[in-house]
């Protein structure tokens, strides 16, 4: 069973699987997923699909779950496990898109990209109040949250912007290839940094990572920005650190809901750039997606090892 794919995608599933295509915008809910699974021995969607324990127990022959992502928080792994399901992403193949996205927000914030984008539009080419002035990059410090593959594709770009990086991670040395990067506690990094970014996975460690405590940390003049995922930040914080200037702006690829509803407060919080969750979205990271989610899924179909596995241990 697979989400909404073209058709070249479609050829390599159909030529090994008889397979159910869910085409269409949004993903299937848990209960169209019921519905769905009882003869599954695979599924393929996206990092949103949500593969619940209840829905895993009413696929008793499901092997595998390949997800079109690199985050997994969207399975029950315990469910998957107990089960010795395998469940599969996609890193390192959307490591560049989403790190060249993250420092697009950060110029976006330092620059004050979208307001001067609206003046011209606005017909305001001189503003009597005068230009609206950003911010240098260089030598400025960027804290980074999760110095994981995106979090590594990031600081390289941050180095080449002459910025200094500091990072908070479980592992406190830096790859080598880092070794610019410095180790910092997370409140020793909030308190520290200029700009603020979020390159973690959900899981229970990381909800809600960012509170109104460490919003308060961040200086007046600090940009948070996060690409990661929306449930890491308790948003009715971060719009209440907006709004009272705790933090002088935000950039955000991903909500705690998504797509937010139209009363959501984020939508009216002052300097906040909103994007819908594209930090993967170009063409040629797509397709590489695909092609290794599909991958993943045709090898644990026939028996074999995947390319990326989350949960290692259901094959040993
Ligand atoms: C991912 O790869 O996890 C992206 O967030 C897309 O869902």
């Amino acid at each position: 069973m697979a989400l909404g794919l073209a058709d070249d995608a479609r050829e390599r599933i159909d030529a090994e699987c008889e397979a159910t295509y869910f085409a269409g915008r949004g993903m299937p809910s848990a209960g169209e997923l019921l519905e769905n699974v009882r003869d599954a021995d695979g599924l393929l969607g996206s990092a949103q699909l949500p593969v619940t324990a209840q829905v895993i127990a009413a696929a008793p022959r499901l092997r595998v779950v390949s997800n079109f992502g690199v985050g997994f928080d969207n399975v029950d792994l315990a469910a998957a496990n107990e089960r010795r399901i395998v469940v599969c992403n996609t890193p390192g193949v959307l490591s560049d898109a989403v790190a060249d996205l993250t420092l697009g927000m950060i110029l976006s914030l330092a620059r004050r990209i979208p307001q001067s984008e609206r003046l011209v539009r606005e017909g305001n080419w001189k503003p009597e109040s005068g230009m609206p002035l950003g911010r240098d990059l260089a030598g400025k410090t960027l804290g980074i949250v999760g110095l994981g593959r995106i979090g590594l594709a990031v600081a390289r770009r941050a180095q080449a912007f002459d910025m200094r990086i500091v990072f908070y991670d479980q592992f406190r040395e830096p790859p080598a290839e880092a070794a610019y990067c410095e180790y910092r506690d997370l409140d020793d990094l909030l308190r520290d940094a200029d700009f603020v970014s979020l390159h973690v996975n959900l899981g229970p460690e990381s909800r809600h990572l960012m509170g109104a405590g460490q919003f308060a940390l961040m200086k007046p003049t600090a940009y948070f920005v996060n690409t990661s995922r929306g449930q890491t930040v308790d948003q009715a914080a971060l719009v209440a650190a907006l709004e009272q200037g705790q933090i002088a702006g935000a950039a955000l690829d991903v909500l705690e809901h998504e797509p937010p509803s139209p009363d959501e407060p984020i939508l009216s919080a002052p300097n906040v750039i909103l994007l819908p969750h594209v930090g993967s979205a170009t063409v040629q990271t797509r397709v590489a997606m695909r092609d290794l989610a599909i991958d993943n899924l045709l090898l644990a179909l026939r028996g074999e090892r995947p390319k990326a596995v989350v949960n290692p241990e259901v094959l040993d």
